[in-house]
């Protein structure tokens, strides 16, 4: 027997965290976590002084089990085991770090686009997650289209967990719903509510949902699920739409009621589709969502779809304002020059049509971006203060 995908991270929190895997047999599920983490050692050194905390979960081909009681941002080296029929299989030795509290400095990186771009050997996916992960970031955050036909079984392993990997092991991942995720282009977009069975079978948060990691609050929307395809003629020309009732979507009340809770120093909301971008591929319909990202003092959006890098100036009631939200469009890894507008509209503060990704360093006082082509080359900050 062997492990297909994984092991993964999911759901980093102060004292706990999920861990994943899958294996090719239905079998059992346990973690063995080491607390400390010595990098220097021999790897035959490894455990054989300490006491492991043993875990396990339900049996079955998808392993998912949460290791908690652990210490506050703190370094634990962990190996899932499974058994089935006298057989076994054991992971090698990585490491995890749980969630700093409010007054810790932490890293994120921002991805998105890794299938979007519809290439299983699209050269850009392997340098970018190798730099990401000398980047050393407490977790990722995507913004969608994770595979290219979220659909397809194998395009799990193709765009996702073969090349992320070495990243996966030690880096909780969020996912993000974008339109891969759910349907093939020959499903109309209204159809696309009922193919999002990897995707809810693989992470352990539901499309839409939030989490505070240090003294950050972050909301990631499924967004797609608030359009609807519309047939235009008796021919199969579709066009998109938002919902009429959008304002009763699980996403647009989760967002409402969601900010209105937090108290975090910073917040972000991720979502796929871009209401403000100098990109042709930019969603205005959802411009109606920026008085409530105004209204709850949102610090930037993150989004993604159109595979550009685009930031805006702050924006508020669709113009530039001191006092606006920052729509900062990541990740894609596609070199797509022509996905721009001839001009920019007059919000971008600085676009670039190259494979990126981008890096978040954040204090309680402190927000420092940088954005970082396929080669390392840096190519836009950003430092936010409070
Ligand atoms: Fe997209």
């Amino acid at each position: 027997m062997f492990i297909e995908k994984g092991p993964y991270l999911q759901k980093p929190a102060k004292n706990s965290m999920i861990i994943r895997w899958v294996t090719d047999v239905e079998s059992t599920s346990e973690v063995r976590v080491y607390e400390g983490y010595h990098a220097q050692v021999p790897a035959s050194k490894f455990p054989a002084y300490e006491e492991a905390l043993v875990f396990s979960g339900e049996p079955g081909l998808l392993h998912s089990v949460e290791v908690s009681g652990l210490k506050t941002f703190q370094e634990y080296y962990y190996e899932v085991i499974s058994e089935a029929d006298g057989d076994s299989v054991i992971s090698d030795k990585a490491l995890f770090k749980t969630a700093p509290d409010e007054e810790t400095a932490f890293s994120f990186v921002l991805t998105a686009e890794n299938g979007g771009i519809c290439n299983p050997s699209n050269p850009y996916v392997g340098s970018i997650v190798e730099l990401i992960r000398r980047e050393r970031p407490d977790f990722i955050q995507s913004v969608g289209d994770i595979v290219s036909n979220g659909m397809n079984a194998p395009d799990w392993d193709i765009y996702f967990f073969g090349p992320f990997r070495g990243l996966l092991r030690n880096t909780p991942f969020y996912p993000c719903v974008g339109n891969h995720e759910a349907a093939d282009t020959a499903v109309p977009d209204c159809e696309m509510e009922k193919h999002y069975h990897n995707y809810e079978n693989y992470f352990a948060v539901p499309r839409n949902y939030s989490y505070d990691y240090g003294c950050a609050h972050f909301v990631v929307l499924d967004c797609p699920s608030m359009f609807e395809a519309v047939n235009t003629s008796d021919s199969d020309n579709y066009i998109t739409v938002l919902k009429p009732d959008f304002e009763n979507s699980e996403a647009y009340r989760f967002l409402v009621s969601d900010l209105e809770a937090s108290n975090a120093k910073w917040k972000f909301v991720v979502f796929h589709y871009p209401p403000y971008t100098s990109s042709i591929f930019d969603v205005p319909q959802l411009q109606v969502l920026a008085p409530i990202f105004e209204k709850y003092g949102v610090d930037v959006v993150f989004n993604s779809h159109a595979i550009v890098y685009d930031r805006s100036h702050p924006v508020k009631g669709g113009k530039v304002a001191k006092d606006g939200v920052r729509y900062i469009l990541v990740g894609g890894y596609g070199d797509l020059d022509d996905w721009f507008r001839e001009k920019q509209n007059g919000l971008s503060a600085k676009i670039c049509a190259r494979p990126n990704y981008v890096h978040v360093a954040i204090t309680p006082w402190r927000f420092e971006l940088q954005a970082f082509d396929y080669e390392g080359k840096l190519f836009d900050t950003l430092t936010l203060e409070k």
